[in-house]
């Protein structure tokens, strides 16, 4: 017998392909624009909160870029490739290889040795081995040979499709320069990529990644700033996430149906992100299979849902009425999103946190000064504070919390909390 939750549609998890991917036209429009260049002076850095969509938005830009012609070599940073400019090189010569392996770049002919007399042929193709051994053949650093990798490639490539080549990287923000080892792979991909561009190889990159990406990239290389168009995904208005909630319910085969009072109810109390959507979704789903297995198959009546402790709108008749437990499912989203990360701060670090999810502009961004203020004013006015920050400890503070990824600082040198709602986990945790 199948389980319910097998039934389940919806698929909270760090890149997993949601039933419907809603939304995100003008991103995909964007990126349809870039792939139109004839020569590559647009590069994407796809950015925005943890949850917020971008690998599985990756899936689809890859889906659409093959559709048109292009290839596509990509896969994530993490930390070990960011150690030096070598690794991080070898790591795309090594993801290109499983592009290109197909290309045949000529066939080695050898005479049959011992007493085989026929002419033995031995086809070359851009594979792996051929890549390892171009890599050492071909003298200088690091950067010299990737270049002469990239050209030679593009060479062939030109034959096979009528587009160029994407190198997507998801998770970039974890590439690094390391100036105390000398050792400057974030540099160096950008400057690659711009001389390869420059030569008119229609080459593009696409970094996805957090907030952090993109001053990242301008502080390595300021030429970055005009090489990269950022598009930032923001949450979903609501219409968009009314068509994540709903489309997966109406493709698949249950009859049940969410009420439309409900269904904003979702839409509130996930804000619109989309890997809260999901997550509420897939537990309300779960709660209405195992209470209702033997109803949801014939009837086709809708399911009638309230909340639990506010009982509004109940009846539409009688049958079919369910309570769904949202601040149950809510208590639950806070444990598995917020509680490990909440659970690291110091309790200073906590208090600060405390007062800026006071603040209210805070799921936007802030200012030291801001900080400053309103501790002063919850020092005054409430129990939450015995003693207010000086602007040197808020600063100081701040930066910590960026380090601990609780906190980014973005361009403008204003700070944002690099956690999608973190302010009303925190307000809820005080309250
Ligand atoms: N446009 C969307 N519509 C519906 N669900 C989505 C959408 N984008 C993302 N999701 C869901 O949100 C969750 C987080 O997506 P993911 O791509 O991992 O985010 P990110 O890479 O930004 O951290 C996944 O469960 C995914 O299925
Ligand atoms: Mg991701």
């Amino acid at each position: 017998m199948a389980t319910s939750a097998l039934l389940n549609p919806f698929r909270p998890g760090a890149g997993h392909e949601p039933p419907y991917l809603a939304g995100r036209q003008s991103e995909t429009n964007e990126f349809m624009r870039l792939i139109g260049q004839d020569v590559v002076l647009e590069n994407m850095v796809l950015t925005g909160l943890r949850g917020m969509g971008k690998t599985v938005l990756l899936e689809r830009l890859k889906e659409l870029a093959i559709e048109a012609g292009w290839g596509w070599v990509g896969s994530n940073f993490s930390e070990a490739v960011s150690v030096s400019e070598e690794r991080l090189a070898l790591r795309i010569v090594d993801d290109l290889a499983l592009v290109t392996s197909n290309i045949v770049v000529g066939k080695r002919e050898f005479t049959g040795m011992g007493f085989r007399a026929e002419t033995d042929q031995v086809t070359e193709t851009l594979n792996s081995n051929t890549m390892r051994a171009l890599w050492k053949q071909i003298p200088g650093l690091a950067s010299d040979k990737l270049k002469a990798i990239l050209e030679l490639v593009w060479r062939y490539w030109r034959d096979e499709r009528p587009g160029g080549l994407i190198f997507a990287y998801d998770e970039a923000q974890m590439l690094s320069d390391h100036a105390a080892k000398d050792e400057y792979p974030l540099s160096l991909l950008l400057d690659v990529f711009e001389s390869i561009q420059k030569r008119n190889i229609p080459f593009m990159l696409v970094l996805v990644g957090l907030p952090t990406l993109f001053p990242k990239l301008v502080e390595a290389r300021t030429f970055a700033e005009r090489m990269f168009r950022v598009v930032f995904l923001d949450r979903l208005n609501d219409e968009d996430s009314r068509d994540a909630i709903l489309k997966p319910i109406e493709d698949s085969p249950h009859v049940m149906r969410f009420r439309d009072s409900f269904v904003q109810r979702i839409i509130e109390e996930s804000s619109g992100y989309p890997y809260f959507i999901q997550f509420i979704c897939k537990e309300i789903f779960d709660m209405l299979l195992q209470q209702f297995r033997a109803a949801q198959t014939d009837t086709g009546d809708l399911l009638l849902i309230r909340h639990p402790r506010t009982g509004e709108e109940l009846k539409e008749g009688d049958k079919g009425t369910i309570l769904a437990p949202i601040s149950e499912i809510t208590n639950k989203l806070d444990i598995d999103f917020y509680a490990g990360r909440w659970a690291r701060a110091t309790d200073r670090q906590r208090e600060l946190l405390i007062v800026i999810a006071h603040l209210d502009g805070c799921e936007s961004q802030f200012t030291v000064q801001e900080v400053v203020e309103k501790s002063k004013e919850l020092e005054k006015s409430s129990k939450l504070l015995k003693k207010a920050f000086s602007p040197s400890h808020v600063s100081q503070m701040l930066s910590t919390l960026c380090k601990t990824g609780l906190i980014y600082k973005n361009r403008h040198g204003k700070y944002s909390f690099a956690v999608p709602l973190l302010g009303r986990f925190i307000r809820r945790q005080v309250s």
